[in-house]
């Protein structure tokens, strides 16, 4: 069965009850039993991953939602979180103890980053920082006590590819897991687990959801035995998801498929021309073929997520300032992966330590939506044009 047919029929009964092509919101704390009998099996048998036991624990909703993402990702099984961000934080929970080491991307999501540092530590695992680029030469890194690579490629604001299998491959000769946070590709365009990673995140907040309205997470595992780690620390932290959230992530994720490649082929016409623009230093963007992770991009990767950066030739705030603030359909704000264009700005230095992004005065992060390109060319070609103009 091909993705976009997965997209489609996973995670759904043969009819849904009342014959509603979507299942139901199912809301609950209480989850009633028949009789008493069964009320005390509840747990027996690993039931507790499969039956419906409390609402913390997650309803059908939930339960729908795993099951088609386990099936795009080609995974054991995937566990629901409240947010991306907690996606990150019980992976890293689940599998480092006191006195382990975890290795972690030096181009890392900045709130992974502040977890490691703020939180990880005080409970006795420390966190090194590693080049992107690093490959199989990660081998150097690994000591007696490391437990865990993480990886994030592309990596947040800076957009360095990595070489997930040989960094995978490498962890894995020492019996270390590896762990990616892959919400820029999103399963449908690069599949960690059949690239030797053994865990999968993905910010459903972002492409699966499309539409800016809710937060969720999804750890995706490559075996059983990870899989009952993750749900077991997920259940002792009482982490769970609404089931309205799951319901709209499932629906957002049904069209996953369209939206993304739609918006993709209009962020690659975009960041062509903005890569020719007065003003422009550079485009962070793996799929142009100039770009320094494009030969890694077109090996592993089917496709690309519409998000990506750009170094502005100016250390003049307030005329960046201005040509933000003269866009009308890129809207400002945080996050992406919905239907809309956003345009975010960041200062640096960029929590990315290596030069050259700390000389980059600045970077403007673009997110494409679904609005027609043309359009969107003149909003940035209006806006381009006040950053050459005095105040
Ligand atoms: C790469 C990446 N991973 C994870 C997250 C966290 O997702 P959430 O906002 O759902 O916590 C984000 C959010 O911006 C992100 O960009």
């Amino acid at each position: 069965m091909k993705d976009d047919t997965r997209l489609v029929a996973a995670g759904r009964g043969r009819v849904e009850p009342e014959g509603t092509v979507n299942l139901p919101v199912y809301r609950a704390s209480t989850i009633l039993s028949p009789d008493i009998e069964s009320y005390l099996r509840r747990f027996d048998d690993g039931r507790a991953y499969e039956a419906i036991t409390y609402g913390a624990n997650g309803t059908h909703n939930a339960r729908a939602l795993a099951e088609t993402v386990a099936a795009l990702e080609g995974g054991c099984r995937t566990v629901v979180t409240a947010s991306g961000l907690s996606a990150i934080t019980m992976t890293l929970c689940a599998f480092a103890s006191a006195g382990d080491h975890v290795l972690v991307t030096d181009s890392v999501y900045g709130p992974t980053r502040r977890f490691c540092d703020e939180v990880l530590a005080r409970y006795g695992v420390e966190a090194t920082y590693y080049d992107p680029g690093i490959g199989a030469d990660i081998r150097r890194l690994f000591r007696a006590n490391t437990r865990l690579v993480f990886l994030e490629a592309p990596g947040s604001l800076t957009f360095e590819m990595q070489d997930v299998p040989a960094i995978a491959g490498a962890a894995r000769e020492r019996d270390i897991l590896s762990a990616m946070d892959n919400t820029w590709a999103t399963p449908l365009f690069f599949k960690p687990l059949a690239h030797g990673v053994d865990i999968s995140i993905q910010a459903g907040t972002k492409y699966f959801a499309g539409h800016s309205d809710l937060v969720i997470g999804l750890v995706t595992l490559a075996n059983e035995a990870l899989h009952r780690r993750l749900a077991d620390t997920v259940m002792a932290f009482g982490e769970v998801s609404g089931p309205d959230d799951c319901y709209l992530a499932l629906r957002g994720l049904r069209t996953l498929s369209v939206r993304i490649r739609r918006q993709a082929r209009s962020a690659l016409a975009l960041s062509t021309w903005l890569a020719e623009q007065p003003g422009v230093r550079r485009v962070l963007y793996p799929p142009l073929p100039g770009d320094p992770g494009h030969a890694l991009w077109r090996r592993d990767f089917e496709g690309a997520a519409s998000l990506f950066g750009v170094v502005l030739d100016t250390s003049d705030r307030a005329a960046v300032a201005r040509m933000v603030d003269a866009l009308s359909l890129f809207r400002i704000g945080s996050s992406w992966g919905g239907y809309e264009s956003l345009v975010a700005l960041y200062d640096t230095p960029l929590p990315r330590s290596a030069a050259p992004w700390a000389e980059a005065p600045f970077l403007m992060r673009l997110h494409i939506g679904l609005e027609d390109p043309e359009d969107l060319m003149a909003d940035l070609d209006a806006g381009l044009r006040r950053l050459g103009e005095s105040a």
